[in-house]
């Protein structure tokens, strides 16, 4: 947790106390560490630094401009999946040359609008999208360069609402299938069929899944050059997992390890696209006790003023947050030996009516009472970008701390903006 630290009993966002934040921007605020966001990209950018990757930072993950804009100016490039990530990525300065396009479902219009903007290239998810690419560009007058989304049946034994590349996932195309692609690419004149795509699920706690499909392009490669395919590029998407509870995980260098190699021997420029691992552990989502209540057999419920419209993993993948106060005790996970706060077993809920507007169950806590403050941790990555407005609830304000200064780089949703366009 880089930028997070506790400090005289109290939780800091790099050079300010969290809670000076809650008061001035009110809550469920998320907060971001621009120290933390750069060096995570920095750590991925080290650890590949051998092969020359092109790295693309994933949108998805969290598509805030000001952020965008940070990861674009310490280079980073940017893995899109629809027209409205290319229109975030253009907007906040990014490089065409570097931006690279996936999904399964990109439309004739997004694909011209990608094109006109020159982007560096499209992950292609079926023959049909690229039949569909190669009508645009001979319409513009350019060449779609592609690489073809391989589904090589790894499993990456993440949750199963992320796994992405086992032969039941509707993402890439069977190995099989993908030769055949590839041997008839001459059909599509407009197009430049020249890379491999695969992204195996996300978060993968382990390096094997990444070595297997990399056995598997090692049989690949060598069929499609012998198509006479002129291979480029190889991505093998994100996937690189963080901590969420504070337990040692591996890190970018390990998987580089595995990776790096194995595109040197296949002679190809490597792309990757993280996008949890820089943003993830860069954030905490704030979020006020709003009352404590006693429900059957003694079991207490801290009912906070965010809510699964805020983060919704909990809610959606059964995912763990640490959440713990931002005054009292230090945090097990930012200090050396175990806390030695008194606890209280507690289930940690949002006001939304939805019993899965849950954060944590029998979980727990220091003693807490309504107006205290908690922090949700690891917020960065799926949270504001999957957030919704359910419950007629306005979105959360976003602020971005770097040392002592805190600036709002997006501001928190009104009701008027609730019923905008209805
Ligand atoms: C094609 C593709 N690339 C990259 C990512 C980013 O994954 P992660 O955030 O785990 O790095 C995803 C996530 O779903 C993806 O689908």
């Amino acid at each position: 947790m880089d930028g997070f630290a506790h400090r005289g009993g109290r939780l800091y966002c790099e050079g300010i106390p969290v809670e000076r934040l809650a008061e001035r921007y009110g809550t469920p605020l998320y907060v971001y560490s621009r120290a933390a966001l750069l060096a995570r990209l920095g750590e991925l950018q080290g650890a590949f630094r051998a092969a020359k990757p092109l790295i693309c930072y994933s949108i998805k993950a969290n598509s805030n401009l000001s952020i965008l804009r940070l990861l674009a100016r310490a280079g980073a490039g940017f893995d899109i999946v629809s027209g409205g990530e290319l229109f975030r990525a253009l907007r906040a300065g990014a490089d065409p040359a570097r931006i690279v396009f996936a999904g399964v479902g990109k439309t004739p219009v997004e694909i011209r609008a990608a094109l006109k903007a020159g982007i560096r290239m499209f992950n292609a998810e079926s023959e049909a999208e690229i039949a569909a690419a190669d009508a645009a560009a001979a319409e513009l007058g350019v060449r779609a360069v592609m690489a073809l989304r391989v589904n090589p049946d790894v499993d990456a034994r993440t949750h199963a609402k992320t796994t992405t590349a086992r032969k039941d996932n509707k993402f890439g195309i069977a190995l099989p299938h993908a030769r055949e692609i590839f041997a008839a690419r001459g059909r599509y004149p407009h197009v430049e069929l020249s890379g491999i795509h695969l992204h195996l699920g996300s978060p993968i706690y382990s390096v094997d899944p990444y070595r297997e499909a990399l056995a598997k392009m090692d049989r690949f490669v060598p069929e499609l050059r012998a198509l006479g395919v002129e291979l480029k590029t190889l991505n093998l998407g994100g996937g690189y997992c963080v901590s969420y509870d504070g337990s040692a995980v591996i890190r970018p260098r390990d998987y580089a390890q595995v990776i790096v190699p194995a595109v040197r021997r296949l002679g190809l420029q490597l792309i990757i696209e993280p996008g949890r691992y820089v943003a993830a552990n860069s954030a905490l989502l704030l979020a006020r006790v709003v009352y404590v209540k006693e429900g059957w057999n003694q079991r207490r419920f801290v009912i906070l003023d965010a809510a699964m419209n805020d983060l919704v993993r909990p809610a959606m993948y059964g995912s763990h947050h640490h959440i713990w106060p931002a005054r009292g005790p230090a945090s097990p996970l930012l200090s050396a030996g175990p806390s030695k706060a008194r606890l209280e077993t507690v289930d940690i809920v949002g006001p939304i009516c939805e019993t899965s507007d849950c954060f944590a169950k029998d979980r727990p806590l220091p003693p807490t009472r309504a107006g205290d403050l908690l922090a949700l941790f690891s917020a960065g990555a799926y949270g504001m970008a999957m957030s919704s407005t359910y419950n007629s609830r306005p979105r959360a304000c976003e602020v971005l701390v770097a040392g002592t200064r805190a600036r709002v780089i997006r501001a928190r949703e009104t009701h008027e903006d609730l019923v905008r366009g209805e």
